[in-house]
């Protein structure tokens, strides 16, 4: 009796692990990676660029497959709080991406986060850094509690890897809250009516 209560116990703990491990293989399907700079301080903002152009440089030599440069974003660009480019990355190209980063940073902050249909938890509460920490604006009303599935990256049009030439009197089109990664590809994409 106790040796079939014993198989019984590593029957479930098996099933268990398991479903644990399906479920963090499935939940993440990409990361993002978001170097902030502030467009104010010309050293800060000449380090990102040029961080940006190596990253370019990496993207196009093959060392890091699956990941796309998204464009640059001058100022508040909820919930991010200041400039900031992103790269985002399939998770098979997460610990090139990450090691990347971690060795060329520099000076500025990187904050790493999760692509999963919990979009906001994503970027409040499932966020790490490379360099200090910022604060992002949380109540931001273009976080979704929940998508309806999880997104892998999109293969980004070839963003220009230079500032904008006028800083101050940017236009900023507001994106349709949570379609930030899919306007590129198609500017009527509603992400609460269309499939992904
Ligand atoms: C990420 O994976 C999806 C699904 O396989 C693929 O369609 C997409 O092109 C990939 N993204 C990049 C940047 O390669
Ligand atoms: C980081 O800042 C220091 C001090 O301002 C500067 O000397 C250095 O070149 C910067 N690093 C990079 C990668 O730009």
């Amino acid at each position: 009796m106790q040796k079939l209560l014993i198989s019984v116990a590593v029957v479930l703990a098996v099933a268990a692990a398991a479903t644990a491990q399906s479920f963090y293989e499935e939940e993440i399907g990409a990361w993002h990676f978001h170097t902030y700079f502030f467009e104010v301080n010309p050293s800060k903002t000449a380090e990102a660029i040029a961080f940006r152009k190596a990253t370019r440089q990496m993207i196009n030599d093959g060392n890091l497959p699956e990941c796309s440069l998204n464009q640059i974003a001058i100022g508040w660009d909820g919930p991010h709080p200041v400039s900031q480019w992103e790269l985002c990355c399939n998770k098979t190209s997460y610990a090139a991406a990450h090691s990347w980063h971690t060795q060329n940073h520099g000076n500025l902050s990187v904050l790493i986060h999760p692509l999963t249909i919990y979009d906001q938890e994503d970027h409040m509460s499932r966020t790490s850094w490379i360099g200090k920490e910022v604060v992002i604006d949380a109540e931001c009303p273009c976080l979704y509690p929940e998508l309806p599935q999880p997104r892998p990256c999109p293969v980004y049009p070839e963003y220009s890897d230079d500032l904008p030439e006028d800083l101050e009197n940017i236009q900023y089109e507001k994106p349709i809250p949570g379609t930030e990664d899919y306007r590129g590809l198609n500017k009527d994409f509603d992400i609460l009516k269309d499939k992904y």
